[in-house]
């Protein structure tokens, strides 16, 4: 997440299942992807994977995705901002209205009110002139055309109800807007400079130089998900002229509020606002018509974080004079460069397998937002790398970076770089970065987890991509050792957690403050945080800090208490006061079957002890030491029908980060082939290829690339280099790492695509018999290490049967556990 309030959400659900009526996008846009993906299966080379990407996934069922064109880790997203809630701007939902076309967006964001959405386009038609012209938000705000919204990567286009087409392209930091009216008409066009998707605007300006046609605007907003007192500075520049083949003929400003305020300022060229100080909303900006009634009308925008000036050189040497098509053949050329990193055997994959794959991927390349010398307030004079809209970091450890490492670690150093600057800057890595500000702590210090992986994948290649080690080092230290002033904005309650070895609930803090909720998943997100700085410190041979750190990590076992009972099953994960002892909360509190209504995220009278989670869900996150665990709740028998039962029972939330790896427990207790049976369920269930094909909000590629590790049959173990192999719903795929050198292939001996369903058939093989490396056989058929694999390239073989009690086990080894010796050794 951040997800709104979890019983939120479900009325959001309910409202949206009784009102909207599916009529976008195009039918053509699946319709395209399936024949794509049907001719592809003959294609040998020259494949154009962005053909079988579908950008509206996630478009509906609160994912939360941004389908605007956009190149890999785009600053700019442009697309559409739709009426109701619509976090990234755009939704597929009938029955919300359009109000203008914007540059900026997040994707996959969850809670709040939206993101970004500032410096909109609306274009108008306004027969009786410019005075006429509707401006504000409610007055301008249009139904689509229906079965009309189509996209692509690089490629956005809507179709509003009076036949008028906006369609946008873009690069890092610009784009060209396309906008096509009915023939004989004036186009009119409102550029919006106060709006943003949450309403936060506290001052700014707008210029208008007609003779160059160009309107330069800019401003503070406020943080979509961090506290309101912050605000960020932005910039847009836009030119309409298109070159000289357009001629402008009015220009003016406008000013508007809800209650009846509706003004025009005809050739005024120059707004300034200040903060609005008694409050209410500001809504203003320019009004532009052209002359001679051109069909289609083309502007160039450029945004900047740091000044117009910028936005404009941006729009300049990102842009230029280059056509439309122009720029949409960069932007498709960008994504095949990331895309094609992961080959799937195209002629034996099931179609909806490829769809969902490669649309993944496309997300799991589409955030965070590089803003490269783009950076302000205190990043201002950096010389470093910058992302921004780390969204949030408890989302992304667990697999959009170990999903990084197989095939891009240069663009996993450059968000490295960006995670240890910010140490630099504030003293410790961000948690939550939204809008360039901090934003609200969800788990703990999860860049931990995100900068371990790193250094334990690439640590012999982290200078040559610019990585110090001893500086990422020192950055988690000071994550796991330094009390923030206040832990809601970074870092960790360390210094009562480290003197109990939990987060007391109730706890005496003097020099620090922070919101005192969520004592039971900060604890366990703190433990596993720790197990990524000890596995950095034994890679770097810091004896101490491995041995401080290991005992850390295991300090999970310490919110354990054994004497909670629920459905049968006894022990789990409780808040704990400094005295030791514990105050129980049902572990059925927050669950998706929970019927009581009462607060689950960040709010103050979140008492569960639990961040957007059940105690029944928490309980399995001790993804480095789960025989230890296993041990806890009874043995290996009693651990697998506890399983069965959360995922039987409703407490499993697809949607849900703590529950990622649930569904590959079952290989801790030598039980590989329920995995499988398990995963292949939870897909198939859960995820799909259309617009509400994701189960929450895709949180920064967090569903994408959860997915797609499961459709490669892989999970990864955050913060190390293991891998626990589960069964892939292809026949045979090709990881590319072009900074290594190397490929790997995998190939599924035996595959049968029958058994790519929710319920593998009788007879069809799907479960693990045996995986080779290079030739050579694996004595566990359950896990492998990063090194031997995707760090050397070859082939990997994944045989699989359908005999599954003859293979219902890992054979010689488990996947690792600290308790049993596991993590030794950092290759
Ligand atoms: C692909 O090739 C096979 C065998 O040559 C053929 O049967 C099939 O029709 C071809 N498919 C397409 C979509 O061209
Ligand atoms: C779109 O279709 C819905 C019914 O699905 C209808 O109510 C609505 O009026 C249509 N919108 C337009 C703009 O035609
Ligand atoms: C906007 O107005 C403020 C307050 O009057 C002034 O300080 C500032 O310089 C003005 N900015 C511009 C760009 O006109
Ligand atoms: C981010 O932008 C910078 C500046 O253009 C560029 O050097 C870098 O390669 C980009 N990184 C990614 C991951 O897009
Ligand atoms: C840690 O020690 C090992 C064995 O002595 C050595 O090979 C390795 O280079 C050392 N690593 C660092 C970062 O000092
Ligand atoms: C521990 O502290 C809690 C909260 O202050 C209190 O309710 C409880 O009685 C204490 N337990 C003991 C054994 O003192
Ligand atoms: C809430 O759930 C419990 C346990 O599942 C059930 O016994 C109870 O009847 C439910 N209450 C309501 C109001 O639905
Ligand atoms: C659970 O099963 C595994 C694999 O068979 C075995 O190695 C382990 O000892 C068992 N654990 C317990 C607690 O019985
Ligand atoms: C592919 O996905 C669509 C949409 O979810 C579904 O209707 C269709 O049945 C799926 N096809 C297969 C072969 O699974
Ligand atoms: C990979 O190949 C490129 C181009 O052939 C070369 O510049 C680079 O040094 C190689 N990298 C490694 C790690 O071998
Ligand atoms: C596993 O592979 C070996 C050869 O490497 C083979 O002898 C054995 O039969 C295979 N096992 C299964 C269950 O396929």
């Amino acid at each position: 997440m951040p997800l709104r309030t979890r019983f939120a959400a479900f009325a959001f659900a309910l409202l949206a299942a009784a009102t909207s009526v599916l009529a976008q996008p195009s039918p053509q846009v699946q319709k395209r992807i399936s024949a794509a993906i049907k001719t592809a299966a003959n294609a040998t080379s020259d494949i154009d994977y962005t053909q079988f990407v579908n950008v509206f996934i996630g478009t509906d069922n609160d994912g939360d995705v941004c389908p605007g064109a956009s190149i890999p880790f785009g600053m700019v997203k442009i697309t559409t901002d739709l009426t109701g809630y619509a976090p990234a701007g755009y939704i597929v939902d009938n029955t919300q209205m359009v109000r203008g076309m914007s540059p900026l967006h997040d994707s996959g964001t969850g809670a709040s009110s939206g993101s970004y959405g500032n410096f909109e386009v609306m274009p108008l038609l306004c027969p009786g002139g410019f005075d006429t012209c509707t401006t504000s938000l409610d007055a301008r705000q249009r139904f689509r055309k229906n079965n009309t919204d189509n996209a692509s990567p690089g490629y956005f286009s809507l179709t509003l109800d009076n036949d008028i087409q906006m369609e946008a392209t873009s690069t890092r930091r610009a784009g060209l807007e396309r906008f096509t009216f009915p023939k004989n008409s004036k186009p009119y066009f409102v550029l919006d400079l106060a709006n943003d998707l949450p309403g936060t605007f506290a001052g700014g300006t707008l210029d208008i130089d007609s003779h160059s046609g160009r309107i330069t605007l800019g401003g503070l907003w406020g943080s979509s998900w961090g506290p309101g007192q912050f605000n960020y500075q932005a910039f847009a520049c836009y030119d309409l002229l298109n070159g000289g083949h357009q001629t402008l003929d009015e220009f003016g400003v406008w000013t508007a509020d809800t209650n009846g305020l509706d003004a025009k300022g005809l050739g005024v060229t120059h707004l300034n606002f200040t903060r609005n100080l008694i409050g209410g909303v500001y809504q203003s900006g320019a009004l532009v018509s052209f002359a001679n009634e051109p069909e289609t009308v083309t502007i160039r925008v450029g945004v900047s974080f740091k000044s117009a000036e910028q936005a404009c050189a941006n729009a300049e040497s990102e842009i230029g004079s280059a056509s439309f098509e122009d720029v949409v053949a960069s932007s498709v050329a960008a994504w095949n460069e990331k895309l094609s990193k992961i080959e799937l055997d195209l002629a034996g994959t099931p179609a909806n397998v490829t769809e969902m794959f490669y649309s993944s991927l496309y997300r799991s390349f589409l955030t965070p937002n590089n803003a490269t010398d783009e950076t302000q307030g205190p990043f201002a004079d950096t010389t470093h790398h910058y992302f921004d809209s780390l969204y949030c970091s408890w989302d992304s450890f667990r697999t959009f970076y170990p999903l990084m490492a197989l095939t891009s670690p240069v663009e996993f150093s450059q968000i490295v770089d960006s995670y240890i600057d910010a140490w630099r800057v504030h003293g410790w890595m961000p948690e939550c970065r939204a809008n360039h500000l901090r934003g609200w702590t969800q788990g703990g210090s999860s860049g931990d987890v995100i900068v371990g992986h790193f250094a334990m994948t690439y640590h012999d290649q982290a200078a040559t991509l610019g990585i110090d080690l001893n500086d990422l080092f020192s950055a988690m230290l000071a994550d796991g050792e330094n009390t923030p002033a206040n832990w809601d904005i970074e870092g960790r309650e360390a210094g009562v957690y480290n003197k109990y070895g939990y987060v007391p609930a109730s706890a005496f803090e003097t020099d620090s403050v922070g919101r005192q909720t969520r004592e039971g998943s900060r604890t366990l997100e703190y433990s596993f945080e720790d197990f990524a700085i000890r596995n950095v410190a034994l890679l770097m041979n810091k004896t101490s800090e491995f041995n401080t750190f290991t005992d850390r990590a295991l300090n999970y076992r310490n919110v354990w208490d054994s004497s909670v009972e629920s459905d049968g099953f006894k022990g789990f994960m409780q808040k704990r006061f400094a005295n030791g002892t514990f105050t129980f909360t049902d572990p059925v509190a927050c669950s998706p079957i929970d019927n009581v209504s009462r607060s689950c995220s960040l709010q103050d009278d979140n008492v569960v002890g639990f961040y957007e989670s059940s105690s029944w869900e928490y309980s399995w996150f001790v993804p480095h030491d789960t025989a230890h665990l296993i041990e806890l709740m009874g043995g290996n028998e009693t651990f697998v029908n506890r399983l069965d039962h959360f995922f039987e029972k409703g407490y499993y939330y697809a949607g849900n980060e703590p529950s990622f790896q649930t569904p590959i427990g079952y290989h801790y207790a030598g039980h590989p082939t329920q995995s499988v049976e398990r995963v292949r369920d939870v897909v198939f269930s859960n995820f799909d290829i259309t617009p509400a094909g994701i189960p929450g909000n895709d949180d920064q590629g967090a569903m994408a690339t959860l997915l797609s590790f499961h459709l490669l049959g892989l999970y990864p173990v955050p913060g190390s280099t293991e891998l626990l192999v589960v069964s892939p719903f292809t026949p045979k795929y090709t990881v590319h790492n072009s900074f290594l050198n190397v490929s790997t292939t995998v190939t599924t001996k035996g595959f049968d695509a029958r058994s790519v369903q929710q319920t593998i058939p009788a007879g069809a093989a799907a479960y693990v018999a045996n995986v080779t490396i290079n030739g050579a056989p694996l004595a566990s058929r359950c896990h492998f290490d990063f090194y031997d694999v995707f760090k050397t390239g070859g082939d990997v073989v994944i045989e699989v049967t359908a005999d599954k009690s003859a293979v219902d086990s890992c054979g010689a080894s488990l996947p690792m556990s600290l308790s049993t010796g596991g993590f030794a050794v950092a290759r």
